[in-house]
């Protein structure tokens, strides 16, 4: 049987392990510890509602379910963005002079191969950086990025981007990719923490693309993200899985409802978890109880939404100049293009 070779190998039929480098700064113990502090403040803490952060969404499992989500008809945004890149990427690689795209919250890395493709031709591309708190899922996506583009140094960070920003790889010209709308997972004071933090280690020239969802009627929103399926559902319950895990919980996904309601005031859609009934869950790890009444609700996601003006002005505010905002022809996503002054 004949040995392959990686696609853009010696041809020589000697096997090569694709360009990957992988540096870890969320090892598992770290992510329990982290869990463990942040179940006790937001879920058996005082606090109202009860609450999560998103990104214990995003197991192997929730990482799954999310990209299931994005091929749903009702989930507009990634295709919306999908429709922008396909416009605008030759333009973002022109402007933004990259040789390294770093891209954070990376997942799948799908839409951003059609970033790859247009920084490889302007003959300047030589790395990928991408930057997720999920690790398999990113070692995955890594090496399929690796595969596909040959000669491209592929180092992918396992990191948290409200905490390890500081620890980018440096050097060369970088374009820091943010897409999916991700950043609306940030309520305010993070994302003006997230975009200080990101700002205060760019060099002046250097970019951000960032993918913001924009406000739209709340039916719209509401189907999106409270699909007919059911995925999103079992993408938000996924989470109560997670903490049976982390924590050996006693958590019944399903004796909590999902609901996604748009809230005005705020501008944000909420992700819920809804006890259908009055129940007590077990955190051994903690040794501790939570007392769920019937009808009490667990927050687990905040998924902001905006107007242009408001993604100009928090970007100005981190020292980031709004150099392009390109939207799809429906106006219902926009990607900007910011330097660092
Ligand atoms: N950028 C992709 C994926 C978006 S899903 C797209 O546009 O489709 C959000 C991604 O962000 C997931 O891969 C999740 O693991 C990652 N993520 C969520 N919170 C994070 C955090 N605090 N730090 C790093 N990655 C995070
Ligand atoms: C990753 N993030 C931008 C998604 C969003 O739309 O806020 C996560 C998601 N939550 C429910 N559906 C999708």
């Amino acid at each position: 049987m004949g040995r392959r070779a990686w696609p853009g190998g010696t041809g020589l039929g000697r096997q090569r392990e694709p360009a990957v480098t992988v540096e870890v700064h969320v090892r598992p113990g770290d992510a329990q510890r982290a869990l463990r502090s942040e179940v006790l403040a937001g879920l058996c803490g005082e606090s109202r509602p009860r609450e999560l952060s998103p990104k214990w969404l995003y197991d192997e499992r929730g990482s799954r379910l999310f990209d299931e989500i994005t091929r749903l008809p009702e989930y507009y945004p990634t295709r919306r963005e999908r429709e922008i890149l396909l416009a605008h990427a030759g333009d973002v690689a022109r402007a933004s002079g990259a040789d390294t795209l770093v891209e954070l919250g990376s997942g799948s890395s799908e839409k951003t191969r059609l970033l790859l493709d247009a920084l490889r031709r302007t003959g300047r591309l030589s790395r990928f950086v991408p930057f997720d708190v999920s690790e398999a899922f990113l070692r995955r996506a890594a090496e399929a990025v690796a595969r596909e583009y040959p000669g491209l140094h592929v180092h992918a960070v396992v990191g948290d981007f409200e905490r390890h920003l500081g620890r980018l790889p440096r050097g060369g010209r970088r374009l820091v990719a943010f897409l999916g709308g991700t950043i609306g997972n940030l309520k305010p004071a993070g994302r003006a923490r997230f975009y200080a933090e990101l700002a205060s280690g760019m060099e002046p020239g250097e970019g951000l693309l960032l993918g913001t969802d924009l406000l739209k009627s709340r039916e719209r929103l509401f189907a999106a993200y409270n699909d007919g399926a059911g995925v999103t559902a079992a993408f938000n319950r996924n989470v109560l899985n997670v903490l049976n895990r982390e924590l050996g919980a006693d958590f019944e996904p399903e004796a909590f409802e999902h609901l996604a309601p748009f809230d005005e005031e705020n501008g944000w859609v909420e992700m819920r978890l809804i006890s259908t009934r009055p129940q007590a869950v077990r955190l051994p790890v903690l040794e501790r109880y939570v007392n769920f009444a019937e009808g009490e609700v667990l927050r687990t996601e905040v998924s902001c939404k905006f107007h242009p003006e408001q993604v100009e002005a928090e970007l100005s505010a981190a020292g980031l100049r709004l150099v392009e905002l390109w939207t799809d022809a429906a106006g219902d996503f926009a990607l900007s293009l910011a330097l660092k002054r």
